[in-house]
This record gives C-alpha cells, structure tokens and sequence, in this order.
C-alpha cells in the first residue's frame, strides 16, 4: 500500500509490519504479558461515545492549545519512546524534526537512540525531556544537568518503571543484551533488506545517552541498573522538585491519589500513563482511570494522557473526560516504520485530520471547549 493510500494509523502499522523484521517490529508493537491493557487501551477509546451537535458554524476549526505557558498548534505530542532506532533507523529525528516543523511538543527519552543535545536541537523550542531516575544518583544528575544545558524548560519523570515490563514476545524473538544475531534474527534481516541496508548505514542502535557506561554491560540487568530504579520514591520525587526549577510532570500515574500527592507536591502536571500497556497487563486503561484523577485533581494541575490514542476521535474524548492534552507513542512511530520521516508526516496528517474532522461533527470549533457535554454517558 502506498502511504497516500494510508487511511488510518491501522493502515500505517501493516505496512510497517511488512518492511521490518519481526524481532524489531514486535519491540514496539508489543505489550506486557497476555497484552490485555495493551489491547483495552484501545478498546476503552472505542467504548466513549460523543453525540454529534448540529447547525452549529464550524467553518474555522482551531486545534491550538496552550501548556506549560507555550502554544502549539495541537493537542497533542510525541511521546517518550526509546531505543526507537532500532524500529526504523533515524526515527528518533524524523519525530523531532516532524513535531517542530508542525508545531506540536516531541519528549525526547532519556532511553532514545540519539542523544538528548541533537533532540533538542531537532525539536527547537518543542523538546520536552524524558527522565528514568536511576540506581545511580551521578548517572541521574548528569542527566538533568546536561537536560538544562541543552534547554529543556519541561521535564518528564517517569514513575512506572520500578522494574522493566515482562514482554512476552521479546522473550519468545530472543532479544538479548548484547544483541546477538540468532538465525530467527538472520532470516529477518535477509527477508527486510530495506531495513537491514538502512540500519547498516546507520549503524547499530544504541541508548545514544549513555553509551559509555552501557558499553561495560554484559547482561540486561547491568542495562536496568543504569536505566532505572525500583528505589524511585515520593521522597525521591521531592528532591527532584527541588532540583529542577523548571516544569516538572510525572509520567505514569494511574490513581487519584498519587495524582493528588503529585499537585501537593508542587509538580506541574501529570501524565496519565500506563507506559502503552508494556508494563502490566491486569491495569486498567488510561482513559477509564482519568475521570476520577480529573475529579480528584479538580484543575490544580495539568493532565496528560497517553495510552491507546489511535484516532483524532480518541483526543478529543480525552478531553471530554478531563484531559488538557495527549501524547501519541506507537502512532506516530508506526508511521516512520512505514515510510521513513514522509511517513512520519502522514501519521501526523491522519491524525490531525481526523481530529479536525471529529471537531467539526461534534459541532465544537475550538478544541479548548470540548467539555464532558459532549458525552453520550457520563462517568
Ligand atoms: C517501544 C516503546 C518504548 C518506550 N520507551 C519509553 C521510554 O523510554 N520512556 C517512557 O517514559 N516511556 C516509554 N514508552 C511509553 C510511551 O512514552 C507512551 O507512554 C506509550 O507509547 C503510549 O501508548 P501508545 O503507544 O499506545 O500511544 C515507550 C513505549 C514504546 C511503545
């Protein structure tokens, strides 16, 4: 299929799943064990129906949104997504590139394959930085101060990561650290050759920020030390508050009150996240958890939320529940897999068409008045 022909972000993940080898198309598409939360993430969306409003003059659609004190020209960004290189080489700044010429927010992982100072540059003033606190209190700090130097004004802190997710298919493709190739790996590479000569070309994917400390590592749980930690705390995240004097967000939040404990805390906003269903299964979805984060957060702070987000109509029910903006992970990432950085675009484009499209027929013109008026059922 050609990308013009693309009709839905659907459309863009099977190409994608044709011109990538297995092993690293299942590394993004894939989900925590049974993939349950992966699944409903979607269906949850599916489940919030809008009642269309009529005679109403939607001639003028306005998608522009204001957070953290900057406009953009939707209401969504780029989520945090690492080692995304090894999905398709170069994703990582075809996404920066892509959300700066369009406007919209790119967080850069602190997990990318390219390195948070050539993000920043790629994203302009549109980079939001990622953060995986780690067992390590120098590997973190060296983060946040190279975060500042390179500008960043919004830090994210990701907090459902106490341990890395269990996924099933990683597993059964036999992704080891170091990478090894297997003959799985083998018959992938000579089945994908565009892949396999663009990765050549770009050379190995790597976790670009902290390629020096990662080239000791000999096994996955070395790797884990230095990402993460399972020590991340609420004590920790108050020493974060006071470290990082620009916006803070928490990345990750599933219950009213971590959510409230994070406004308390003097953060900035929240993200309600359920990492895209890679960390648990039995977890519910991000859009059945946020009316009541909504209601117990009343405004304080602003809401993020990721999780699911596959159509315009999925952003604008987010909203309708209380959410003030959205992130698209494997969205937009599925669109570079399907045709580099123009696929990229036509991601962007599917998206933000049909968003304007869903604003038209719910008869709201501007975005920042989609309210939970439009709601068939209330929560
Ligand atoms: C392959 C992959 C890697 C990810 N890496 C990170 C990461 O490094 N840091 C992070 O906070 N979240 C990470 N996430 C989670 C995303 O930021 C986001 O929460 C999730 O993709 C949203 O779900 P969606 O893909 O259904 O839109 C990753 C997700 C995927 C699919």
């Amino acid at each position: 299929m050609r990308l013009d022909r693309a009709a839905s972000i659907e459309d863009l993940r099977l190409r994608a799943r044709r011109r990538i080898p297995r092993f690293a198309f299942d590394l993004v598409d894939g989900g925590a064990e049974s993939e349950r939360n992966l699944r409903r993430n979607s269906e949850a969306f599916e489940e919030v129906q809008l009642t269309p409003r009529y005679m109403v003059d939607v001639s003028k659609i306005d998608t522009g949104t204001e957070i953290f004190g900057q406009s953009f020209a939707a209401p969504f960004g780029m989520a945090p997504i690492g080692m995304l290189n090894a999905f398709w080489p170069g994703a990582d700044l075809a996404l920066a590139r892509l959300c700066a010429a369009e406007d919209i927010p790119y967080v850069a992982s602190s997990a990318a394959s390219t390195t948070l100072e050539a993000l920043a540059e790629a994203a302009q003033s549109n980079g939001w930085f990622q953060l995986y606190v780690s067992s390590d209190e120098s590997v973190t700090e060296g983060l946040i101060l190279r975060a500042k130097a390179a500008g960043y004004e919004v830090m994210m802190v990701t907090a459902d990561v106490p341990a890395a997710g269990k996924r099933d298919r990683d597993i059964r493709n036999q992704l080891s650290v170091p990478f090894r190739i297997t003959p799985e790996v083998l018959a992938g590479l000579v089945a994908n050759p565009v892949w396999s000569l663009a990765t050549l070309r770009h050379g190995k994917p790597n976790i670009a920020n902290y390629a020096d400390l990662l080239q000791a590592a000999t096994s996955y749980a070395d790797v884990q030390k230095t990402l993460i930690t399972p020590g991340f705390t609420w004590e920790a995240l108050e020493r974060l508050r006071d470290r990082w004097k620009g916006k803070l967000v928490v990345k990750g939040i599933l219950h009213p009150d971590d959510a409230v404990r994070c406004a308390e805390m003097g953060c900035d906003g929240i993200v309600v996240s359920n990492h895209g269903g890679r960390q648990v299964a039995f977890g519910p979805p991000t859009i059945e958890a946020l009316p009541a984060i909504a209601k117990a957060l009343s405004g304080r702070i602003k809401i993020i939320l990721d999780s699911g987000i596959r159509r315009g109509a999925d952003i604008v029910r987010a909203k309708a529940l209380g959410a003030d903006f959205t992130l698209a992970g494997r969205a937009l990432a599925f669109g570079v897999g399907a045709g580099g950085e123009a696929g990229a675009r036509r991601a962007f484009e599917i998206l933000s068409l049909e968003l304007v499209r869903t604003l038209g027929q719910v008869g709201t013109p501007s975005f920042s008045e989609v309210g939970p008026s439009l709601l068939s059922r209330q929560p």
